[in-house]
């Protein structure tokens, strides 16, 4: 198959060049056309010559891309130089183009990552980057997103081992959970009564606003437990111990030292079991508590995250342009918002 049909070309048949096969071919006629009577001594060279001068003649032509018979020309545009200095503007457009789009086809092949320093988030740490290999390993089901601000906060550490005590416990931000710990003797400032209970002033203020919004709503809530130091979480969570086994009690209770009780920031509302789950109650705090600087700390959404099963009951005070900011950017524990916005600043 010639190049032009590979390229789905078929050349028009010309009339004079007819193949002898075909039956359109004419037959040769019995009798010699009549020359004229000045022919040359040499007839059979001169015409030769001038049909070669023919053929040279229309070659040029069809090398010039003119028709010699004025016949269509089919020519492959892909075939076609046109002459340099006959470039239009259009031309020259299309080739931009075709360039472009060259560069294009070039760009979607695939790459091999680069690890590019501008594509770190501002929490990222240079020398943290050991621990995020390690933990992006070990999970590869965790977004690499979450992998910098887990290992932010020592989420790469199994809970109560390489713990680490809290660097502010006199903030309202202050992160209390299993790798952060208070220390013995903490006591905070400016306790006051809330709802029979104790609470940093700030954090009962904004919990008395709380109950008076439910209760206009018609929702009855109270603060059950709020504020309790070291000797009574240790109470607690031996007692819980004895009835339910260490690996049980760990799932919902803190060890002393680790509770955000002892912070006087942490209050359990109405009803400190599951029974309290989806009653009006618990939706009602759920959905508003934000409005008031306090968040449920544990959800369903983040036991990984804090190793505690759910408890609907549980609030935790942080204040609330904290809050409003971990429900306008869909941040689902504080952990997350402490490394985010605490320990570093997406302002710089
Ligand atoms: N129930 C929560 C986790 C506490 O003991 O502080
Ligand atoms: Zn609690």
């Amino acid at each position: 198959m010639s190049t032009q049909e590979q390229r789905g070309y078929k050349p028009k048949r010309t009339s004079g060049y007819a193949s002898t096969q075909t039956r359109e071919t004419p037959k040769t006629p019995s009798k010699a056309p009549e020359r004229p009577s000045k022919a040359p001594q040499r007839p059979s060279i001169i015409p030769i010559g001038a049909f070669a001068l023919l053929l040279t003649i229309v070659a040029l032509l069809i090398w010039l891309g003119l028709s010699p018979g004025g016949e269509e020309q089919v020519v492959p545009i892909q075939d076609t130089v046109p002459p340099q200095n006959a470039l239009a503007a259009s031309d020259i457009a299309d080739a931009v183009e075709e360039e472009d789009s060259r560069d294009e086809s070039t760009d979607e092949e695939p790459k091999t990552p680069l690890v590019d320093e501008a594509q770190y988030p501002y929490y990222y740490e240079e020398q943290l980057a050991g621990r995020y290999e390690a933990f992006a390993a070990a999970h590869p089901e965790i977004p690499l997103d979450d992998v910098y601000w887990m290992v932010g906060c020592d989420l790469d550490s199994p809970p109560y081992e390489n713990v680490q005590p809290v660097s502010d416990p006199h903030s309202i931000l202050a992160l209390v959970n299993k790798h952060y710990y208070l220390p013995q003797d903490f006591q905070p400032q400016s306790i006051v009564r809330v709802s029979n209970c104790s609470m940093r002033q700030e954090a009962a203020t904004m919990m008395q606003e709380m109950i008076g919004a439910a209760a206009s709503e018609g929702i009855n809530i109270w603060v059950d437990e709020a504020h309790r130091g070291f000797p009574r979480q240790e109470y607690l969570y031996q007692s819980y111990i004895s009835r339910d086994g260490q690996a049980m009690a760990d799932t919902y209770s803190a060890r002393p030292g680790f509770s955000e009780h002892h912070l006087g920031l942490a209050a359990d509302m109405v009803l400190l079991n599951d029974n309290f789950n989806n009653t009006p109650e618990a939706i009602w705090i759920a959905n508003n508590c934000w409005k008031f600087g306090y968040i449920v700390r544990y959800t369903g959404e983040n036991t990984h995250i804090t190793q505690y099963k759910p408890e609907s009951w549980h609030v935790r005070y942080i204040g609330v342009e904290a809050s409003q900011t971990m429900r306008e950017n869909g941040i689902l524990s504080f952990e997350e918002y402490w490394v985010k916005y605490i320990k570093y600043s997406p302002r710089g």
